[in-house]
């Protein structure tokens, strides 16, 4: 048995709600009340619980701290004109945890506990959702190993944690990349396609020297050959060349995003092409020429939808476009199912009740 117990509630008394302006709310800078904790010893996840968000004891020799064993998850809670809390597709990411745990030598947590934790966490919080169009509640799922051991091997304990913020929208206007050469992201046979903190710690130094020469994210590149595009910032990419969109296929070095899965159905959907092939850096370029390079955008579950303008390269600046009206029209189309103004036809949404 994996886990045994029911998730315990201890509600705080005093809420932070009433300091919170909903008009302007950056990701990421404040928490709710509350957070969800489970903790891993002997082979099993014990004592899951909902309790007041506060500081964690970590032990200095904790060996996510030293070797990284630190995985995480993105998730958005929306709410309806009814005010019914929802979730998007929180199965696809419980499974998607568990495939970076099982790359990165972490254990599975059950996935019927990541679901029910993030429907009891998020009822508890419910009055933190942001009710305006392209706002959500962020939830951030993660895993770490908090054994305090020096040698290098997988741990045995563990914490999964759920924390909450609420958060606005995220770019708000087109933005500029920097195809990058000197640094990659991933390599094949590395943790690309895992959500592991450390691709992302990777990812910090080359987006700073990119902000420094004027851009907002980081074009990456394969590691071989630093010719083949993979992913955008922490987005997945999509462009749209001749009426038809492609986008990166899933070679291990790219993150299987739950936004990015959901956008190939919607655009599919929709009536387009969408193909998942190797995408040259240079074929933009090319597209760009000549004219049929029609818009592109960045998904991601923070982000949503964001459109890019132009990729800084070393030959010169691939200009992509001053307007994504698919883009735009697929991110009101997300915005509206999470909302519950549009019909939920692909049955994306799960309700928290
Ligand atoms: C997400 O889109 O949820 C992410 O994990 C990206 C994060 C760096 C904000």
């Amino acid at each position: 048995m994996l886990y045994s117990e029911t998730i315990k509630v201890t509600k705080t008394g005093t809420s932070k709600l009433k300091k919170l302006d909903f008009e302007n709310i950056p990701l990421g800078r404040t928490f709710t009340d509350h957070m969800f904790i489970c903790d891993y010893h002997d082979g099993t996840w014990n004592n899951p619980r909902v309790q007041p968000l506060e500081a964690i004891p970590t032990h200095p020799a904790a060996m996510a701290l030293h070797y990284g064993q630190a995985i995480f998850e993105g998730m958005k809670a929306t709410i309806t004109d009814q005010n019914i809390p929802m979730l998007f597709r929180p199965d696809k990411n419980a499974a998607r945890l568990n495939e970076s745990a099982r790359r990165m030598g972490m254990p599975d947590f059950p996935e019927d506990l990541f679901v029910e934790a993030l429907k009891t966490l998020v009822e508890v919080e419910h009055k933190w959702i942001p009710p305006q169009e392209g706002s959500a509640l962020y939830l951030r799922p993660f895993m770490y190993a908090d054994e305090p051991f020096i040698g290098m091997r997988a741990a045995t304990s563990f914490k999964f944690i759920v924390i909450a913020s609420p958060a606005g929208p995220f770019f708000s206007k087109r933005i500029k990349l920097f195809a990058e050469k000197q640094y990659i992201r991933a390599a094949t046979g590395g943790t690309g396609e895992a959500k592991a903190a450390g691709n992302y710690a990777a990812a910090i130094r080359p987006t700073e020297i990119a902000k420094g020469k004027g851009y907002d994210q980081v074009l990456w590149l394969d590691a071989v050959e630093h010719k083949y595009i993979q992913e955008v910032g922490t987005m997945n990419i999509f462009f749209k060349i001749d009426g038809k969109f492609i986008t990166p296929k899933l070679d291990g070095s790219v993150l299987h995003g739950i936004t990015r899965m959901s956008v190939i159905e919607l655009l599919k959907h929709k009536g387009y092409e969408v193909t998942e092939r190797l995408i040259a850096l240079d074929e933009i370029a090319e597209a760009s020429e000549n004219g049929t390079l029609e818009e592109a955008f960045g998904t991601g579950t923070a982000v949503g939808i964001a459109y890019i303008q132009e990729i800084g390269t070393e030959k010169g600046t691939i200009y992509v476009s001053d307007e994504s009206p698919v883009g735009l029209e697929i991110n009101n189309t997300l915005s509206a199912i999470k909302t519950g103004k549009q019909k939920d036809i692909f049955n994306w949404m799960v309700k928290v009740e």
